[in-house]
């Protein structure tokens, strides 16, 4: 499995595996779950009872991602994380890794070296089942990350989670991250009939100066955009997966929409320490 440090805080042993039990040195140890990934969670890492995405959210994501809406999403990714010039490991963390879709699909071979970091409990449930062999972790992303300095090749956070430092902490020299964030045009055609404005806001611009600054060097940069026609039970998960609260009067204006054309679109950034 993929090597984890202990979350215990100013611990950071690394952890070994004894049956369904990590322990570190220090002699703090995590049971695995029944349903197989390990809480790493430390009580003070908690913002609520319920953690991450609202159920509904991840139920609406995986729903949608199971619909295909993002195989070429992962087309366009796929170069980046099979060839790269920099010191190629295995080792893989997924910062916000959701219900689980993006691991298998981009490292089919490498279950033994991914690992998938949520907040959601109802996310790693679905990510287990979907991809048993791999490591999944219920960790707060933003606090310390389960890695030991310098042991893994590659982040990558799809619309998930950016701790810089710890990023840069974690990565060996010359290790890869990758970053996806949703686009300026990313479901416009939704957001300017639920809003009736539909802002347009890049935000990788800002995250390449952030993450550059941190001494995380950009290679390379993408778009990536794709049009969908979307039925209503699409359209009520994509707002479901992207807007914490739609207001009533928003979503009955929108279940007059039978059917229609939505633009997808995100920012991709390929970064190296
Ligand atoms: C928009 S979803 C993206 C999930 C996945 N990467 C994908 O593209 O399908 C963002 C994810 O980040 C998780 N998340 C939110 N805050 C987090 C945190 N502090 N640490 C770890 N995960 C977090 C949410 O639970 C959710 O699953
Ligand atoms: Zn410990």
């Amino acid at each position: 499995m993929f090597q984890l440090r202990c979350t215990v805080r100013d611990c950071q042993q690394l952890l070994e595996q004894h049956e369904r039990e990590l322990v570190c040195s220090a002699g703090h140890h995590f049971d695995q779950a029944k349903q197989g990934y390990w809480n790493l969670l430390q009580p003070q890492d908690k913002k609520s009872k319920n953690p991450g995405d609202s159920e509904d959210a991840v139920l609406a994501r995986h729903r949608w991602l199971q619909r295909g809406h993002a195989v070429s999403l992962i087309e366009t990714l796929r170069p980046w994380l099979a060839t790269s010039d920099t010191p190629m490991g295995p080792r893989t963390l997924d910062l916000g890794c959701g219900e689980g879709s993006f691991g298998p699909a981009l490292f089919p071979d490498d279950a033994q070296s991914y690992c998938g970091i949520d907040l959601s409990k109802r996310a790693i449930k679905l990510a287990v089942r979907r991809w048993p062999d791999a490591t999944w972790v219920l960790a707060n992303a933003d606090r310390v990350l389960p890695a030991a300095d310098e042991s893994v090749h590659r982040v990558i956070s799809l619309f998930g989670r950016r701790p810089i430092s710890e990023i840069h902490r974690v990565l060996v020299p010359g290790g890869i991250c990758v970053v996806a964030v949703p686009g300026e045009e990313d479901l416009i055609e939704l957001r300017q009939e639920v809003q009736q404005a539909g802002h347009r806001r890049s935000r990788w611009e800002l995250i390449a100066e952030e993450m550059s600054q941190a001494g995380l060097e950009v290679l390379d940069q993408k778009q990536w955009h794709a049009t969908v026609n979307l039925q209503p039970d699409a359209i009520a998960d994509a707002l479901a997966m992207t807007y914490r609260a739609v207001r009533h009067s928003q979503k009955s204006r929108l279940a007059a929409v039978h059917a229609m054309n939505v633009t997808l679109a995100a920012d991709l950034l390929l970064l190296r320490r």
